[in-house]
């Protein structure tokens, strides 16, 4: 029998360079496309087909999707600050990017399209978990897009290749493409280089999940048919209202002080039901935040990230660099 032939779009990003290792390791034919907008240097793992493609005109590079088993689409302008500040990208990037890929992907007769959603789609839903038959009230241009991106898949499923949207929670640790714009990523490092770190709140909840589970998620889901075409993904025990998590970090770093400060740019409140992946994929994740916390602890410690606030790690100041070099409205 072949092995299944996947492609991942932003698979040089945060999760993608997690990702794709993962499924060449499980015996998958992986190939990366990725218009490496935010990449400073290409990483690349042996094994796996690396393509620069712009997935805004995937004309450009349809044949590689010729005999694709399964497309997985993460690439993104992604984050709030980012989409923010690039609008008409955001937009053409996260919406009429994915709209195009997936007819590419029908046109080639790819089977299945796992689409990276967000649980910030949920918004400002308060304390009590929402499930994925919960309203969506996106609170920014990022959770927007993603809501209507999702919304083509799921009025086109059955008529192309079948969608699996999974909602992401708020992803940590240590990737090969770090990011320190995450919630336990920055707190942590800030905590551990500089001696300080920011609480922007505190009642306000939000699941999060590691990136190698997320990536054992994706895993899960191709090739199979699992009853939902939506799943909230990350796991109950790991929604935290975000002074928890400034408590969680100060007990690893102990000598750093905290500032509590108001969260008043951010209304996102969003506490997940997270059951359902659980109940029909098995999916239950080992990896959880204190894992996080003491990795990304002890990298910083030992001098890795001795230039974690550089933009590098940060996908807002790398749009403030790319929307200075060049107009990014099309
Ligand atoms: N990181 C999180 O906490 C989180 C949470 C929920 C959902 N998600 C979703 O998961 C996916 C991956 O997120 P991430 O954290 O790895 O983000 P990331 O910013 O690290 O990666 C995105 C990748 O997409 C690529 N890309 C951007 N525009 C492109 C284009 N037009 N054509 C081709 N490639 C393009 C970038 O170069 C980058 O490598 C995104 O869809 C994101 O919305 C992430």
């Amino acid at each position: 029998m072949r092995p299944p032939t996947v492609l991942v779009t932003g698979g040089q990003g945060y999760l993608g360079s997690v990702l794709a290792p993962l499924l060449a390791k499980h015996g998958a034919d992986v190939t990366v496309v990725d218009d490496e907008s935010i990449t400073r240097e290409r990483q690349e793992r042996p094994g796996i087909t690396y393509i620069t493609g712009d997935i805004r005109e995937p004309r450009d590079w349809a044949s590689r999707l010729t005999g694709i088993d399964a497309v997985v689409h993460l690439a993104a302008i992604v984050g709030d600050p980012a989409c923010d500040l690039a609008g008409d990208l955001a937009r053409d990037t996260n919406y009429l990017g994915t709209i195009r890929l997936a007819e590419a992907s029908k046109r080639a007769g790819v089977g299945q399209f796992v689409f990276a959603s967000t649980c910030s789609t949920y918004g400002a839903a308060g304390d009590a978990p929402v499930g994925v038959d919960s309203p969506v009230e996106p609170r920014s241009l990022y959770a927007e897009t993603k809501v209507f991106a999702e919304h083509y898949l799921l009025s086109h499923a059955g008529d192309g290749p079948r969608p699996s949207i999974l909602r992401f929670a708020t992803l940590h640790g240590l990737s090969p493409r770090m990011r320190f714009d995450l919630a336990v990523n920055t707190m942590t490092a800030r905590a551990a280089a500089d001696g300080r770190f920011m609480v922007h709140g505190g009642d306000q909840w939000r699941p999060f999940l590691h990136v190698r589970a997320a990536a054992e998620a994706v895993r899960m889901v191709l090739g199979t048919t699992v009853p939902s075409l939506v799943y909230n993904c990350g796991s109950n025990a790991e929604n935290y209202r975000i002074a928890t998590l400034g408590e969680l970090i100060h007990a690893e770093v102990p000598d750093a002080e905290v500032d509590v400060v108001e969260a008043a740019r951010d209304p996102r409140n969003y506490r997940v039901d997270f059951d359902p992946i659980e109940t029909d994929l098995g999916f239950a994740p080992r990896l959880r935040v204190l894992d996080s916390i003491r990795d990304i602890a002890a990298a910083v410690r030992s001098g890795r990230y001795a230039d974690h606030a550089s933009a590098r790690y940060n996908n807002y100041l790398l749009m403030v660099e790319r929307t200075a070099r060049q107009p990014v409205a099309r």
